[in-house]
């Protein structure tokens, strides 16, 4: 399989350059659809961190004394370069994380659409006047971190990344990003974009590198100032204690298990089919699939038999065909979610569509499962309780709005929920109740980059996107003058 890649592009980025890692070590990147070798990238270990930091500290300065006016017109330049390229870039993306190649395509647009929206909030940033009387001045300002740690995850790579670079960079500070070892291809050429935008050498670093050395040693790094994560809980828990040691800021942006609730008075085909989307799209790696699918009793069955005939209609292959739902990403994390699927028959659950890999001649080699519906599931099962992070939805029956609610919360995480009903009242009272991060009301994934995003409980704390994430990446100042 061909890519539009150019070798050189497979090393580090620091200080506007590609260069290999200082003890010369790569690593591969994978086809999840196939298995083969799409190329091998430059391996960050702990000088080459050190170097990129260090990078970022010395063009601290001049980037948060360039004028806002002109950090915004570098960002709507990438972010129009991003279009440019997004056919090359989705195909990139496509080939190394799996997705099929219009959920990719979107991803693009999303990531322009991060450099569009923070790059024009650049230059709005406004601090306050505090009144203390007339022989006092007071006032405050917004002012960057310095050096921001963006450690990011393989299930939405340029478009995670994009999610914390446009606003620290909008807000003036400087960057160090560790992609995912599994997708690091699409983050590189962005970082030549960037530079071809005119980006100054050492606000954008990448590093492409495994967690526990590249990762940890960015967090640990005494010249980062600040540390946005998005990944795995236990990965966030090591991240959030690390960043303690040294009192860095940090952000985490954790897994899910969000119920999406339909109770009894929408259109049972309408409820079937996004309840599916939810689930499928990515195929199920997203932090914010609707993973539970709570369902009012007197629909129960009929959701179910219309999501059966639904999901025998899917298609799964290469992202390259295009089809419903892709391979996963990883082949950890494909053997993880068969896992999950012999564990749910165990635990007592009925898979009434799917309910394995997939086995198919054309398909070898690659991380193929079934989209899969398990009916049956009890709040107790562990496939109710356990991120499983594939296409496996868990249908649970409830009889009134405080037993969905009950359900919904009985969870260690809280990122998202979902709600269907024509009820108003019903949806303020239950989006009230429901102890998330953010409620979808009547369309799953609504909102965009301006809307706020991130979770309670084990799903993490802080917000991303909107101008909520303005507040993550400055702090305030506060100047009292007696006059
Ligand atoms: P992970 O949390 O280990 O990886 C995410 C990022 O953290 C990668 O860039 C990785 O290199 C880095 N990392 C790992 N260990 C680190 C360390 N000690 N110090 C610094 N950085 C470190 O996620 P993983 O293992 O790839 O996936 C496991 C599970 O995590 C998935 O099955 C899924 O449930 C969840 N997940 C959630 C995501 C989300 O969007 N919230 C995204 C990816 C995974
Ligand atoms: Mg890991």
């Amino acid at each position: 399989m061909t890519t539009t890649v150019r070798i050189d592009q497979h090393q580090l980025f620091i200080d506007g350059e590609f260069r290999p890692a200082g003890s010369g070590a790569q690593f591969e990147t994978v086809n999840p659809a196939d298995g083969t070798l799409i190329t091998t990238v430059a391996r960050a270990g702990e000088q080459d961190v050190d170097e990129a930091v260090r990078s970022a500290r010395d063009a601290r300065r001049k980037w948060r004394n360039a004028t806002p006016t002109d950090r915004g017109r570098l960002l709507l330049a990438i972010a129009a370069q991003l279009r440019a390229e997004s056919e090359a870039l989705a195909l990139i993306e496509c080939l190394d994380n799996g997705k099929p190649i219009s959920q990719a395509r979107f991803d693009i647009e999303y990531s322009a659409r991060y450099f569009e929206y923070y790059g024009g909030l650049a230059d709005k940033l406004d601090g306050y006047v505090i009144p203390l009387g007339s022989d006092y001045h007071s006032y405050t300002t917004l002012e960057p971190f310095g050096v921001v740690a963006l450690i990011t995850p393989w299930n939405a790579p340029l478009m995670q990344a994009a999610r914390g670079l446009a606003p620290a960079l909008a807000t003036g500070n400087t960057c160090v990003v560790k992609p995912a070892e599994d997708t690091p291809l699409t983050i590189l050429e962005f970082a030549r974009i960037a530079r071809e935008c005119g980006i100054p050498a050492g606000v954008i670093n990448v590093i492409p590198g495994f967690g526990e050395d590249a990762g940890a040693a960015l967090v640990r790094h005494p010249l980062v100032d600040r540390i946005a994560f998005t990944g795995s809980v236990e990965t966030g828990r090591i991240i959030a204690r690390m960043a303690a040691d040294r009192l860095a800021p940090v952000s985490v942006e954790l897994g899910g298990k969000s119920a999406n609730i339909v109770f009894e008075d929408v259109d049972v085909d309408v409820a079937a089919f996004n309840a599916l989307r939810a689930i499928n799209l990515n195929c199920g790696q997203n932090c914010s699939a609707g993973s539970r699918l709570l369902v009012h009793s007197s629909i129960h069955d009929a959701v179910l038999d219309s999501m059966v005939a639904l999901e025998r209609g899917l298609t799964v292959g290469p992202g390259l065909e295009d089809p419903d739902v892709g391979p996963l990403t990883t082949r950890d994390q494909y053997q993880r979610v068969c896992d999950y699927l012999r564990i749910g028959r165990e635990e007592g659950a009925e898979a009434i569509s799917g309910g394995s890999a997939l086995v198919d001649e054309r398909l070898n080699g690659g991380n193929f499962v079934q989209p899969t519906i398990f009916a049956g599931v009890t709040p107790q099962m562990r496939i109710a309780r356990e991120e499983i992070f594939g296409p496996v939805l868990c249908v649970l029956p409830f009889d009134d709005d405080d037993e969905a609610v009950a359900i919904a919360n009985d969870t260690d995480f809280g990122l998202v929920a979902g709600i269907w009903t024509n009820d108003f009242s019903r949806v303020h009272r239950v989006s009230a109740a429901l102890e998330v991060g953010q409620v979808y009301i009547n369309e799953y994934f609504a909102g965009g980059v301006e809307t706020p995003f991130g979770g309670v409980k084990d799903s993490g704390y802080g917000r991303e996107k909107g101008l909520a994430a303005l507040e993550h990446y400055t702090r305030m100042k506060t100047m009292v003058a007696r006059v």
